[in-house]
């Protein structure tokens, strides 16, 4: 069985699309989780995109073992230097150039010639070939390029020394025929291809995204670009477990395997759902709520005689847990520190007492604390606590349809408490103004807020996740508690201070 790499671009092209940057912490989280799926390659970043980029890179290059380390780079020196000085100290590092190779890309936005692009992706390719052997060219907006310039493009680029070449489908605008068309042609026509990798990358404008790279895996491709949840710009890009999980179920028609050790993806997806604020739409394959649920009678009663009636794989198989475990407030460190380990999580010592102690906060308050309590639990409160940071020590709101709602927020400032109060509309704007008179953040606006129940019953915990936008920069916050308007001013706090 052939390999099909895949290189995840969750922390680049996903990042980079709105309302789903990450912080530092936040991206090396992901890239950790992106190494115990075991993908092939992590794009880290765009290195000289900005200081916090190029910084994110070198973090995430120095820290992963297990799989190679890219940047993104056009195709002009500066950004190959930066690249290259980002990734460079990583186990195996790749640096991974672009330029457009379509005629509106050449025309309008390059404003160069074919002939330029073609010296440019040759002179490019060498340029990054000085410092790393791994080199990724990809022809920005390949499937709208002539057919016969992307191969010359192409071309051009393996004999320059390119390892990896890629066909993305910038603004997803391909069908599967199409693509599988495009690169069984590119195989045929160049055939250097053969001494390569040859890669897709998909968008998913048309909803296609996902079926287009798999197209491409059939005609030959053995990389595959694609992001946890198909997080991405505007539409997205193709979601990493639905590639890997369609490869994995289909093996004899795809003809190749990946690496990607599927009973990590559940936590994987969630990990990136709660940092960007949202939840996987109930109806997402592979991911959603009712992805594994059989609700029809006659679908259950073929499920009890035989999974496999209406079942083409198995909820373990993605990760989720199979047993079902409740705790309460009586439940002792060492089951919960199992049962964590179970679900996947390991946490340090100093960790798991702070986890611990969020348990035990929550114990008091909700008779049965079950699995997805646990897994809410550590996406929002294992933070060992650290220096400059606001946290929210006590709060009172009042209001009514006959009263102006007011509150006191309280937070904790280095030891230094901080009070203000406030009016507004409603409980949680008057909140959210009186953290504002503490945090004093710049001037931004509530985008989104949202709030939903973890599982069932009237004690379920409130989980929140709103968006803050400052300018051009959209951050999220997420705050979770019994009550929902702790949850909620949490959360505000989490999003606001991103701003500082
Ligand atoms: O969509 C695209 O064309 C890209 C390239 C930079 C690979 O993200
Ligand atoms: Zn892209």
């Amino acid at each position: 069985m052939k390999h099909i790499k895949i290189f995840d671009t969750t922390l680049r092209d996903g990042e980079q699309a709105p309302g789903c940057s990450m912080n530092l912490k936040e991206k090396v989280e992901v890239a950790k989780a992106l190494e115990r799926l075991n993908v092939d390659i992590i794009e880290a970043g765009f290195a000289i995109s900005s200081k916090g980029d190029f910084e994110s890179v070198k973090t995430v290059a120095e820290i992963i073992q297990n799989c190679s380390v890219a940047s993104l780079a056009r195709a002009v020196p500066k950004d190959i230097d930066a690249a290259y000085e980002a990734v460079k100290n990583a186990v195996a590092p790749r640096l991974h150039i672009f330029l457009a190779t379509s005629p509106i890309h050449m025309q309008y936005k390059l404003k160069m010639s074919p002939e330029q692009v073609l010296e440019n992706i040759e002179a490019m390719t060498k340029y990054a070939k000085k410092y790393i052997d791994d080199v990724e060219f990809s022809a920005e907006d390949a499937m709208r390029s002539e057919p016969e310039f992307l191969a010359k493009a192409i071309a051009v680029a393996i004999k320059a020394g390119a390892k990896t070449i890629n066909i993305p489908d910038t603004v997803g605008y391909s069908n599967p025929k199409e693509m599988a068309e495009r690169i069984t042609y590119l195989r045929k026509v160049v055939p250097e291809t053969k001494d390569i990798t040859l890669s897709v990358h998909c968008h998913n404008d048309l909803g296609m995204g996902v079926a287009n790279s798999l197209a491409a895996v059939e005609a030959g491709a053995l990389q595959v670009e694609c992001t946890v949840n198909g997080l991405g710009e505007r539409a997205g890009n193709a979601a990493l477990e639905e590639i890997v999980m369609a490869i994995n179920t289909r093996k004899n028609l795809y003809g190749g395997e990946t690496r990607i050790k599927t009973n990590e993806l559940y936590r994987a997806s969630k990990l990136v759902y709660s940092i960007i604020g949202m939840r996987a739409p109930i109806n997402k394959a592979i991911v959603g709520e009712n992805a594994f649920a059989h609700e029809a009678g006659i679908h259950q009663h073929g499920v009890l005689a035989n999974r496999e009636t209406y079942e083409i794989m198995t909820p373990e198989s993605i990760g989720i847990p199979s047993n079902y475990m409740v705790f309460g407030k009586h439940s002792g460190r060492h089951a919960i520190e199992n049962r964590l380990k179970e679900l996947g999580h390991n946490l340090s010592s100093e960790e798991m007492t702070v986890f611990f102690k969020s348990f035990k906060d929550l114990a008091d308050k909700k008779k049965k604390i079950n699995d997805a309590d646990l897994e809410a639990l550590i996406g929002h409160k294992v933070k060992v606590s650290q220096a400059n940071e606001y946290k929210l020590d006590r709060f009172t709101v009042n209001s009514g349809n006959y009263v102006t709602s007011n509150a006191i927020v309280r937070l904790n400032y280095n030891g230094k408490m901080l009070e203000e109060v406030a009016i507004g509309d409603g409980p949680i704007d008057a909140a959210f103004k009186a953290v504002d008179k503490i945090v004093k953040a710049p001037p931004h606006s509530l985008d989104d807020y949202n709030i939903q129940s973890v599982g069932e019953g009237k004690d379920a915990l409130g989980e929140v996740f709103l968006r803050i936008r400052c300018g051009d920069e959209i951050v999220t916050g997420r705050g979770l508690s019994t009550d929902i308007i702790e949850a909620s001013i949490i959360a505000y706090i989490n999003g606001v201070t991103k701003l500082l």
